[in-house]
C-alpha cells in the first residue's frame, strides 16, 4: 500500500508509508505518525528500501515490470521499521540489520501476493492487485519469486543463524494460513483457535523482526526474548485491528479490498464474539450468512456486531496485547528508538489503514 518508490511524484495520502530519495532525505508519510515513529532510524529505512530494490532487478524486463509494482508501492513498512528500532534500542543498527529489513519485507510482501489470491482480492496498496493486473498465475509466481529473493538475500550474510529464524518464521506463517484454510466456514470456531491462526500468520513475523533486530545487536538472551514477546504481541494486536477494519474500515482510505474475510467463511474475533453473545436469532442469521453463498452484505453485519458491541470488545483485546507488548520494553533503557517502540503500539491499535 504504497505509492512510490525511492524516488519520482508526490505521496498519495493514506495507506503507505514514504522514505524520499537522497539528497532530499525527509521522510514524506501518509501519516505524520509513521514518519514521526520512524525518525530514529530513516537512514536505515531507505538503506533497506536499496537493497529490496537491488535484490530484486532481473535480466528479464517483464520480471521487472512486474516487480515495479511491489518497489513503486510500498506499504507501511512496519515490520523492518520494527527490525531497525529494536537493533537500534538494543545497542545500534547494522549492515546485516538493512539486509534483513529487506529480507522480512520481501517475505511479508510475498505472503500479501499470494493472500491476494486466496482473497479474491482486487485492491492493494491503493492499485490494483498483481492478480487483477497480470492473472493469478503471475501472482503466485510472483510470491515465489519474491520468497525465493529473501531466502536468497538472508543467505549473504555471514552468519546462518536469522536464515534459520527466518526458515523456521515462513514455516509456522504458512502452517498459519494452512490452518486458517481448513478452519474456513467452521462457524464453531473459538477465541483459541483464532489466536492460534493468528500468531501463526502474523505474530510470528513481527516476533522475528524484532527478535532479529535485537539478537544481531549483541542483546542478551533476556533482552532477545522481550523484543521478541514484544513483536508477538504487536503483530497479534495488528492482525485484530486489521480483522475489525476488515469489517468497518474505509476501503479508500485502507487502499485494499476489505469484507473478505466474513464473505469467504473466515470468523474473526468481532464475528466470533458477536456468535456468543447475541441473541439467538441474530447467532442463527450470522451462522447462516456465514455458509451461505451469498454473502450477507457489510451493512448487515456491522449492525448485528453493534447489538453485541463486538467490534469494541476486539478493540480492547488489542489494546491489552499491546499492554503486554509495552510491559517487555521495560527491560531496556531509555532511548529514542525505545520511545517510538511503545508508540508503534499505540499506532497499531489507533490506525485507521
Ligand atoms: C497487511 O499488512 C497484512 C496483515 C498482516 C494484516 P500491512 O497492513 O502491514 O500491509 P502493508 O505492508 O502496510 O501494505
Ligand atoms: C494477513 O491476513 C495475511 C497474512 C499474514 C499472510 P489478511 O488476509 O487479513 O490480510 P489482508 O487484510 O488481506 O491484508
Ligand atoms: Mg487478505
Ligand atoms: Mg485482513
Amino acid at each position: 500500500m504504497m505509492d512510490q518508490g525511492l524516488a519520482s511524484s508526490a505521496p498519495t495520502p493514506g495507506a503507505s508509508f514514504t522514505v524520499a530519495a537522497p539528497p532530499d532525505r525527509r521522510a514524506r508519510a501518509s501519516s505524520g505518525d509513521l514518519t514521526d515513529l520512524y525518525a530514529p532510524i530513516l537512514d536505515d529505512l531507505l538503506s533497506a528500501q536499496r537493497i529490496f530494490d537491488q535484490e530484486l532487478i532481473s535480466d528479464l524486463p517483464f520480471v521487472n515490470e512486474l516487480c515495479a509494482t511491489i518497489r513503486t508501492y510500498r506499504g507501511k513498512m512496519l515490520r523492518p521499521a520494527l527490525l531497525l528500532l529494536a537493533a537500534k534500542a538494543c545497542g545500534g543498527v547494522s549492515k546485516s540489520h538493512h539486509t534483513l529489513a529487506a529480507v522480512i519485507e520481501m517475505v511479508h510482501v510475498a505472503t500479501l501476493v499470494h493472500d491476494d489470491v486466496l482473497d479474491e482480492a482486487d485492491e492493494r496498496r491503493k492499485q490494483p492487485t498483481v492478480g487483477a493486473m497480470a492473472g493469478n498465475t503471475a501472482a503466485v509466481l510472483l510470491g515465489d519469486y519474491l520468497i525465493s529473493h529473501a531466502f536468497h538475500l538472508c543467505g549473504i550474510l555471514d552468519d546462518h543463524y536469522a536464515l534459520r529464524r527466518i526458515g523456521k518464521t515462513t514455516n509456522t506463517v504458512c502452517e498459519g494460513e494452512l490452518l486458517q484454510n481448513v478452519q474456513r466456514l467452521r462457524r464453531d470456531l473459538t477465541e483459541k483457535e483464532y489466536f492460534d491462526i493468528t500468531q501463526r500468520k502474523t505474530g510470528v513475523l513481527t516476533a522475528t523482526a524484532c527478535e532479529l533486530g535485537a539478537k544481531l545487536a549483541g542483546a542478551d538472551d533476556a533482552t532477545v526474548e522481550a523484543l521478541s514477546d514484544y513483536g508477538l504481541w504487536c503483530g497479534v494486536a495488528f492482525q485484530i485491528v486489521d480483522d475489525v477494519l476488515d469489517i468497518v474500515g474505509d476501503e479508500k482510505q485502507i487502499g485494499k479490498t476489505l469484507g473478505r474475510d466474513f464473505s469467504l467463511g473466515k470468523l474473526t474475533l468481532p464475528t466470533i464474539h458477536c456468535l456468543a453473545n447475541a441473541a439467538p436469532e441474530t447467532a442463527a442469521a450470522l451462522r447462516d450468512a456465514l455458509t451461505a453463498s451469498d454473502s450477507c452484505g457489510p451493512g448487515r453485519l456491522r449492525d448485528w456486531l453493534a447489538e453485541t458491541d463486538s467490534i469494541e470488545y476486539a478493540r480492547s483485546a488489542a489494546r491489552a496485547y499491546v499492554a503486554d507488548a509495552v510491559r517487555q520494553l521495560d527491560i531496556l533503557p531509555p532511548s529514542d528508538a525505545k520511545t517510538s517502540l511503545i508508540s508503534m503500539t499505540e499506532f497499531v491499535v489507533r490506525r485507521r489503514f
